[in-house]
């Protein structure tokens, strides 16, 4: 799991437009967190719609090596009969996590209140990231961590014996953070308080209170509290996962640059801490509604129709919408670069640590395909060349980084020239299925080179 074998290399070109359906693939947030839940419940959780990704499948893979049984009994229908709180057993070898953060850094705060040691690594991209945003918390309930220079995997992490409960204030918008302080809490006694200056992604909070957990959230001047009551029995669940809003913002933002385009992408969920991209995109004046909008589990989702807008003009990103949208800057960047105008978008530098530097990886790409580009630590300015003014014909570095391998093939469809990414393998992390269903739509992308 720890490297994706051979490069794939890809490329897309200009082809007739996207029309039809866009099934994508189940939520990697949610995917992930049924899994760990479904693990430390008492009994047997049932998922549907898991996204089958080599992210979600290293989870999986986890989860059996700290002691739970877990089964594929269908397509995206998982069984997980779970060890329950403070039940994880002792992993006999290496926990590979791959190219997943959130699967790492998730797993960590489970463990990290069980009297139990264990050894994470994964692919070069997940060892290049920090590890130190969850081994500093962690600390805090009496676990210890040790891992390479800068707080790198490989790392072992040993499990508080008589953990304690904490309050913390997340130091940077993470909903791995956030995620990674509640888990280790479910083990604590007492109560275990995160307090986050600015909201992100809610799905632990929502998927803990579902499985039977106390928790309650506040808004308060200091930002949402949020607070867990330790050593819950959790109860199994059944889970349908819903799709991925960050999957479907690759056929969505495509059929918005592809003349003619007219795409539906049915299910969506439009839980306001991961809605911010849609958001962004009506604000540009793309043509993208939501049709049929109910709740589902709690949860609202409708579907997305996106038609070819040739009129989108470049906006400032408000800085408090980044968590809500930050895995779609990258494909943001490239419907920036098809519309007229200059799309800022500020207070980003957590970009810089994700499965790549996304900044720097879209900037490169970007001027690659003849596109200007501003960019600072924190920041990245498009220059939009307009609907039919993006030069292309370039081949962009994906760096291990699903999401920049996909940006770049959205940007191929509708550029002058074709664009190339180097590497496709990694989309096989969160969008498996991202080429049949992109061919589906009318696409042009392909396997090239050796
Ligand atoms: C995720 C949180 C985000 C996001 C990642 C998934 C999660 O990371 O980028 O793809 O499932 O909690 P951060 O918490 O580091 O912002």
């Amino acid at each position: 799991m720890s490297g994706h074998g051979n490069p794939i290399p890809m490329t897309s070109r200009k082809a007739g437009p996207l029309t039809g359906e866009a099934h994508v693939p189940g939520d990697k947030s949610i995917s992930h967190r049924s899994l760990l839940l479904g693990a430390m419940a008492v009994g047997e959780t049932r998922i549907t719609g898991l996204l089958e990704g080599e992210d979600v499948l290293a989870t999986a893979a986890a989860m059996r090596a700290f002691g739970a049984e877990v089964e594929r009994t269908g397509e995206g229908a998982w069984s997980v009969h779970g060890v329950g709180v403070g039940g994880f057993a002792e992993p006999e070898d290496v926990i590979d996590c791959g190219n997943a953060g959130t699967g790492v850094r998730l797993i960590m705060g489970c463990m990290a209140t069980s009297p139990i040691t264990a050894t994470f690594t994964g692919d070069a991209s997940l060892r290049s990231r920090p590890m130190g945003r969850v081994t500093d918390p962690i600390a805090l309930f009496g676990a210890q961590s040790h891992g390479r220079t800068g707080g790198r995997l490989p790392m072992t992490v040993v499990g508080a014996k008589a953990p304690v409960p904490v309050r913390y204030r997340t130091p940077m918008a993470s909903a791995q953070v956030k995620s990674a302080v509640l888990l280790a809490g479910l083990n604590a006694p007492g109560e275990t308080v995160v307090i986050e200056a600015e909201a992100t992604r809610d799905h632990t909070e929502r998927m803990l209170a579902g499985f039977g957990a106390e928790l309650t959230v506040e808004d308060s001047d200091e930002g949402r509290v949020i607070t867990l009551v330790g050593q819950p029995e959790l109860g199994p669940q059944t889970i349908a996962v819903p799709r991925d809003p960050s999957s479907a913002a690759f056929p969505v933002c495509a059929a918005l640059i592809v003349p003619g385009s007219d795409v539906l992408v049915p299910n969506i969920g439009l839980n306001p801490t991961r809605a911010g991209l849609f958001t962004t995109l009506r604000e540009m004046g793309a043509d993208l509604t939501y049709e049929n909008e109910r709740e589902e589990g709690g949860e609202p989702v409708a579907d997305l129709r996106a038609r070819f807008s040739p009129d989108m003009r470049g906006v400032r990103v408000p800085e408090e919408r980044a968590a809500s949208m930050i895995d779609e800057y990258p494909v943001l960047s490239v419907v920036a670069a098809f519309a007229t105008g200059k799309t800022e978008m500020v207070g980003v530098k957590e970009l810089r640590v994700k499965e790549s530097d996304r900044i720097d990886a879209m900037a490169r790409g970007l001027e690659a395909g003849g596109v200007t580009v501003e960019e600072g630590e924190d920041f990245m300015v498009v220059h939009g060349m307009g609907p039919d003014g993006v030069p292309g014909g370039a081949t962009a570095a994906a760096r291990l980084d699903h999401r920049i391998a996909m940006s770049f093939l959205v940007m191929g469809l509708a550029a002058q020239a074709p664009m190339s990414v180097d590497d496709g393998a990694p989309i096989a992390t969160s969008f498996p299925i991202f080429e049949p269903l992109m061919s589906g739509l009318g696409a042009e992308i392909t396997r090239t080179g050796a």
